[in-house]
Parts: C-alpha cells; structure tokens; sequence
C-alpha cells in the first residue's frame, strides 16, 4: 500500500472517496493564485454533496472548482462531468487535485473537450443535479449556456456560476454574467430563487424555488 502525504493511503483496494482532505488543503491557495474562487470551494462542494443528480461543470481552468465538485460527488455518489475548450485544462486539474488520472478516486470524473453551450447535447431533459458555469463570463456566452442546459436540470436541479460580480472590477471587460443570470431567471418566472455570496467576483446560486429540501 502506497503512502499518499496530501490524501492518506493510496490504491485501489484502499480507495479515499471523499477526496475531503485535499479539498481542504486546497481551498487557500484558490484564492492566492488569481483563481479567486477560494470563497466559494465549501460552497460548491456543499452544492455537490446535496445534488439528486449527475453533475456538470462549465470551465475548469485550473481545477479548482472540479475538486470541490468532486469532493461533494464522492459523498452524493454521483458523477461529475466537466467541459472546457482548453484539453491542457484537464492535467490542471489533476495537478490541483494532486491524483493521476487513473487513480480510482477519480473515477466518477469525465473530461470532454467541449465549449459549455454545445455539452448540453450530451444529456437528456431533466437529469442535473447541479450545473456550475465559470467560462468566458461574456453576456452572450452565460446567456447561450443557461439556454442549452435550463432544460436538462432535474426540477430539484440547482444552477450556480462564478463571477456573478465581475462588472464591479475595472480589470475585467468581460463582465455580462450579472445580466444574462438576471434575464433568465426573469425569463423562467419564479422556477429559482437567487442566493447571490458576494465575495471573490460573486457567486450566483439559482435554487429551485418549489423544493422545501434547500
Ligand atoms: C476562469 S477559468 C475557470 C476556473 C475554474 N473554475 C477553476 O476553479 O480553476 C475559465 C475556463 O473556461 C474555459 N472556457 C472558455 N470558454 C469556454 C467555453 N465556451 N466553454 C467551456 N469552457 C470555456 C477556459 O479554457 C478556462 O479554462
């Protein structure tokens, strides 16, 4: 049996299936490294954790965002799915996760090379438990996304996305996520509530308006 510093022991007779301890490990470098989503890592694997179904991630960058979904699926005993137009994003990953791709913790995680709107196509209407956006964060972007993946969220299917703030920062030019979020969840009348954390860009939660369980 290997010894494994950042995870415990390691192999697949001896599998760690909350990849907790890494997230842990990993949510204060997420916001020391321009990744900005160190406020919202406890949040999104919360998010997993409590999902009814398959999971779909929008933009995996760096990875950070894929650990804590992770983290949660492992617990939720669901899969993760992610999809980003970069192939280079998927050893990013896994060096954030700190896991080779054959580990067998990281078996209910799928990579595709896809922009976010166009994986959609891949799932039937009606079976998300979770969708995380954190693409482009241009207005027509987050707009087309929310289009494609709105009907293949379970109705206890819960939507968020990163940088719900980002008009506030002069930095940023692409900025259209607070716009696109607000017309559709206008759009969809009264299917979500908003739960909006401030910190780190913004994190947008759509919860399911009707489901007394969130
Ligand atoms: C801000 S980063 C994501 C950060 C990531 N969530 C993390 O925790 O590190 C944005 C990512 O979106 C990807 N991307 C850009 N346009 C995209 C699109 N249309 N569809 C999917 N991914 C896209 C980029 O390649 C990049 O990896």
């Amino acid at each position: 049996m290997g010894n494994d510093p950042a995870g415990g022991p390691s192999g697949a007779e001896t599998p760690d299936p909350g990849l907790f301890r890494r997230l842990l490990s990993r949510v204060d470098d997420a916001g020391c490294r321009g990744v900005e989503l160190g406020a919202h890592m406890m949040t999104l694997y919360a998010l997993a954790r409590r999902a009814r179904g398959p999971i779909v991630e929008c933009g995996v960058g760096s990875g950070f965002s894929t650990l804590a979904l992770l983290a949660g699926a492992a617990e939720a005993d669901l899969p993760v799915t992610s999809y980003d137009v970069s192939a280079r994003t998927r050893d990013a990953a896994l060096r954030t996760i700190g896991l080779p791709a054959d580990d067998a913790r990281l078996r209910r995680w799928e990579f595709r090379v896809k922009a976010g709107h166009e994986g959609a196509a891949d799932w039937p209407d009606g079976t998300l438990g979770l969708l995380f956006l954190d693409t482009t964060h241009f207005y027509t972007d987050t707009r087309r996304e929310l289009g494609a993946w709105a009907p293949r969220m379970h109705p206890d299917g819960v939507i968020c996305g990163h940088d719900y703030l980002l008009h506030l920062d002069p930095l940023w030019t692409a900025t259209g996520v607070k716009r696109a979020v607000d017309e559709f969840v206008s759009a969809v009348e009264g299917r979500y509530q908003r739960v909006l954390h401030r910190r780190d860009h913004g994190l947008f939660i759509l919860l399911p308006r009707d489901d007394e369980r969130w």
